[in-house]
């Protein structure tokens, strides 16, 4: 099982999507582990996107993402991190194809609506920015069962 962070950016939640993002996992079979809402500061954002940092886009990137609320999710599932990254599309709205969650709300390349860790580094080190360890809930989510295959997948006897 792999975990990642996703964001509904302010532009999601100024637009009434949170439900409708969430939903687009949920649907897809990803566990959700941890939820949050909160007001990203400067100092989480600079944190977050360090790899970013000194980038042509990086001040408008802050100012965008600290401008109002985002809701954090942790996800789990199998693959969870390539799987939630291919959900939402290409970096750019105008490029994202529909069907991804870039491709079917948006059209703008800086407001684009989510973010999704895209290693397992990244996944560790932004999971542990948004949430506090016990803030990532333990427990059996019975739709695994048939999510996915017990024996083959899951690793319980036949
Ligand atoms: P994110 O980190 O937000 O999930 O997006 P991403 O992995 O798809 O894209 P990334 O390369 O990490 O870029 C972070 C955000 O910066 C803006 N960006 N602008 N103008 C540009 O060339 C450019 N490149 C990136 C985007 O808003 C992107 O979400
Ligand atoms: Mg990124």
């Amino acid at each position: 099982m792999e975990r990642t962070l996703i964001l509904a950016k302010p532009d999601a939640v100024q637009r009434g999507l949170i439900g409708r993002l969430l939903t687009r996992f949920e649907e897809k079979g990803l566990k959700v582990v941890g939820l949050k809402f909160l007001r990203i500061t400067p100092e989480l954002a600079s944190k977050h996107y360090a790899d970013h940092a000194g980038k042509p886009f990086y001040d408008g990137l802050v100012r965008f993402m600290t401008s109002a609320p985002v809701a954090a999710f942790a996800l789990e599932g199998i693959g969870a991190i390539a799987i939630c990254r291919k959900l939402m599309g290409a970096t750019f709205g105008s490029k994202a194809e529909a069907g991804t969650i870039r491709g079917d709300f948006g059209v703008s390349n800086s407001f684009n609506l989510i973010h999704g860790s895209d290693s397992p580094e990244a996944a560790e080190k932004e999971l542990g920015l948004f949430f506090a360890p016990n803030e990532l809930v333990e427990y059996e989510h019975s739709g695994f069962r048939w999510i996915y295959d017990p024996v083959e997948e899951l690793g319980q006897e036949a």
